[in-house]
């Protein structure tokens, strides 16, 4: 496990860019592992502004999102079809049928849940799959078990990661009880994890990651078993390392 440590959040987005830009550059046509919320914003943000400057073309990158809310239209303004729209897919020239986001309304989402593992397969699998970690750990939205669930499922949300979301909703009512997601299969067969954090709401799941037993209680600590993963922090989350 590589960590780096950085003053500044804006700095780990710059890391992470540059760390996915580098994939893209070495393969034109690499499948992306995306991740929603805070984390990533600066990192595509600096990824929008290479593609601008015309340092990056994302024309034969092809995309999978972790997760997406079970029961909110796309163009809902907190799903995460419209999160990824408005802060990357609508401002690189990534073409709209290479990205994936799960469905969260189908009629069966357990087939849903099937047919998204298979797509990933058939593109090739992850080359880089970029990650955020919850409060209580979970990546994707991997919450805290009894046991890992290895494939792309329906999860009920945790209290805590309802409380944390619901920043991002008019109120805590609103916010999904539900999500499908990625499991924690999909995320360690990439080839490589790229894991950001900061904040100090995150250093308690930081160090049960880096530190603690590998177990289902804290998903995030599944990357250990994993060749190539590293952790961008800044000094907040890194503070209980
Ligand atoms: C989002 C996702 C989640 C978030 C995590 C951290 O697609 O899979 O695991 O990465 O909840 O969210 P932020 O970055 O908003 O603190």
């Amino acid at each position: 496990m590589n960590i780096r440590i950085f003053d500044h959040a804006e700095q780990v987005g710059q890391a992470a860019a540059t760390i996915m830009a580098a994939q893209v550059l070495e393969k034109p046509a690499a499948v992306l592992g995306l991740a929603t919320g805070s984390s990533p914003v600066p990192a595509y943000r600096q990824l929008i502004r290479m593609h601008q400057s015309g340092a990056l073309d994302f024309s034969q990158v092809t995309s999978f999102n972790l997760d997406e809310y079970v029961g909110i239209p796309e163009d809902h303004p907190c799903s995460y079809h419209r999160f990824m729209q408005e802060n990357l897919f609508g401002q690189v020239n990534i073409p709209s049928d290479n990205t994936h986001v799960p469905d969260g309304n189908g009629v069966n989402l357990e087939e849903t849940a099937r047919a998204y593992d298979e797509a990933i397969q058939a593109a090739g699998g992850i080359d880089l799959q970029l990650l955020g970690i919850g409060r209580n750990g979970h990546i994707g939205f991997n919450e805290p078990g009894d046991e890992f669930i290895w494939g792309c499922h329906v999860v009920t949300l945790t209290e805590s990661t309802i409380d944390a979301n619901k920043r991002f909703f008019a109120s805590e009512a609103d916010v999904p009880r539900k999500a499908i997601s990625l499991g924690v299969g999909a995320i360690v067969a990439a080839r490589k994890v790229l894991l950001i954090a900061t904040g100090k709401d995150k250093a308690e799941a930081i160090r049960g990651a880096v530190q603690g037993d590998v177990s289902p209680r804290l998903p995030a600590s599944i990357l250990r078993t994993h060749p190539q993963v590293t952790f961008l922090l800044d000094r907040d989350a890194a503070s209980l390392l």
